[in-house]
């Protein structure tokens, strides 16, 4: 080798070890940055966003300024509907017989189906009896007072053993709703604790059953176990031919679902329990319901047997006149597409409306480090969490978001406090009935329009509802500029909402 020939080599070996060595210094630098102390607020690493409308002090001026998340409660005054909900372990007795371990409100998996009439000021106790990470409870799809939205670490701190909670909300949405520990809620969710909520009509005096067959069926895979309602099996139950029947269909999985309903043509009459404009009977429709959203089927009783099974399980619901057939599952078929089903119908505000302020959530995935770990992350607009947006509002704004995946994995996408109305996918409008959704399930490679009036102050989570993503770091935050909270990720009630 010449001299000149040697210099550049070790010239070359020279550059290269300086960025090896730089390389080495960012990955250790981006390790230590990446990881979570073990009390921090939400408000302290997010980065505001103010999506294009006016900046003004994010919010984030300091914990004794503004309102307080705590200042945003449910009404006072006489309940007119009260419920107590204990969370406890049990053994769950299944309908096969068999038994599970399972994080139970009251003792059962769901927990019981709380009711209330529209205009009802419901009252909801909840005690934890033993369950050691500590509870709160969402309610899910509810756009309720902040104070009252159940998130441990942003607006209650998570209640131990032994502790205590009220919630008090006035049911204003009549609907399909659930409602879920947000303590540790990949772990205790998918362990049993959760319900379903429905708000029935104000007009409604008797009994839904008088009227018609009124049946929740909320769909979980318990420890490993897939359930309709508490049957390990198909559920059967009689109904009359002739008889009006609505199904309150809940994913309460983290995986979407999918449903073949046999034996009788149906309507989709309602989505995240809003009900749809203009339903038309469907046939040998197969329906994809994201994680934690719901779908209202509604037809008429034939008089042969009905049959709503879960595919890939062997469970369902299965309806007949004596309550003893079990018809086999009906084949699966296209996809149900809300997007073009229904009818048209004025809404307050559509795509031509001037919006406040616009925001992109992209999730995306890329390699770096979540709390001290490396691997490939979820990314938010680029960024891994803690780091994420926060998309900062004021009260009134009329506000859009373009929610993209290009992350490769489906994504349920669930904003707290408030319904989005879907305005396009793909670039190509809805034109089916006026379509609200608080769960929106955003396949790999698919783009959403949305756009919500933001009418209820708070710190509101907006994240994937496949409960593991979200605690793997898909989460973040919409935030009312001048809103504060006290409470604390970590911190002595060992706050973890995911
Ligand atoms: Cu159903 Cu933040 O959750
Ligand atoms: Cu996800």
């Amino acid at each position: 080798m010449s001299g000149a020939k040697r210099a550049c080599a070790v010239g070359a070996a020279i550059v290269g070890g300086g960025l090896a060595a730089v390389a080495v210094v960012w990955l250790v630098w981006a390790w230590w940055e990446s990881r979570l102390p073990a009390t921090y607020s939400v408000m302290d690493y997010a980065i505001p966003d103010d999506g294009g409308g006016p900046a003004t002090d994010m919010g984030m001026a300091g914990k004794d300024h503004g309102t307080s998340v705590t200042d945003l409660h449910g009404p006072a005054g006489v309940p007119t509907r009260r419920f107590t909900l204990t969370a406890e372990h049990a053994e769950v007795r299944l309908a096969s017989g068999r038994t599970v371990a399972a994080l139970t409100f009251n003792g059962t998996v769901p927990g019981p189906e709380l009711r209330a009439h529209q205009g009802d000021l419901v009252e909801v106790t909840l005690h934890n009896k033993d369950i050691e990470d500590g509870v709160t409870i969402h309610w899910h799809g509810v756009d309720l007072p902040n104070a009252e939205d159940g998130v441990a670490g942003v607006t209650q701190d998570a209640v131990p053993p032994g502790g205590s909670y009220v919630y008090r909300f006035r049911a204003l949405q009549v609907g399909t709703f659930w409602y879920h520990a947000h303590q540790a809620s990949a772990s205790e969710v998918r362990r049993g604790l959760y319900g379903a909520l429905v708000i029935e009509p104000a007009t409604n005096a008797a009994p839904v059953s008088g009227r018609g067959a009124d049946i929740t069926v909320a769909v979980h895979t318990l420890n490993g176990t897939p359930l309709v309602n508490s049957t390990d099996g198909v559920e059967k139950r009689a109904v009359a031919p002739g008889t009006p029947v609505r199904l309150r269909v809940i994913n309460t999985d983290s995986t979407p679902q999918r449903y073949d309903i046999g034996g009788t043509p149906f309507e989709v009459v309602a989505i995240d329990g809003t009900d749809l404009v203009g339903p038309t009977p469907l046939n040998g429709r197969t329906l994809v319901l994201a994680a934690g959203g719901r779908y209202d089927i509604a037809f008429r009783m034939p008089p042969a047997p009905v049959k709503l099974a879960v595919e890939g399980t062997i469970t369902g619901l299965a309806l007949s006149p004596d309550g003893t057939a079990d018809p086999p599952p009906a084949p699966s078929g296209p996809e149900f597409d809300p997007a073009v089903y229904g009818r048209p119908a004025a809404t307050p505000f559509d795509a031509s409306s001037h919006f406040d302020r616009s925001f992109d959530l992209t999730v995306s995935r890329k390699p770096g480090f979540f709390d001290g770990q490396p691997g490939m992350q979820w990314a938010i607009n680029g960024h891994i969490f803690p780091r994420v947006p926060m998309f900062m509002v004021e009260e009134g704004d009329l506000v859009h978001i373009t929610i993209e995946n290009t992350s490769g994995a489906v994504h349920p996408m669930h904003l707290h406090g408030h319904h989005m109305l879907v305005l396009s996918r793909d670039g190509t409008p809805v034109t089916g009935s006026p379509w609200w959704s608080d769960t929106l399930n955003v396949e790999p490679g698919e783009k959403y329009d949305v756009a919500f009036r933001a009418d209820n102050p708070g710190i509101w989570m907006d994240h994937c509802h496949n409960l593991s993503h979200a605690a793997a770091g898909l989460t973040m935050h919409l935030s009312y500029m001048g809103v504060t909270t006290p409470f604390e990720t970590g911190g002595t009630a060992h706050n973890h909402p995911e």
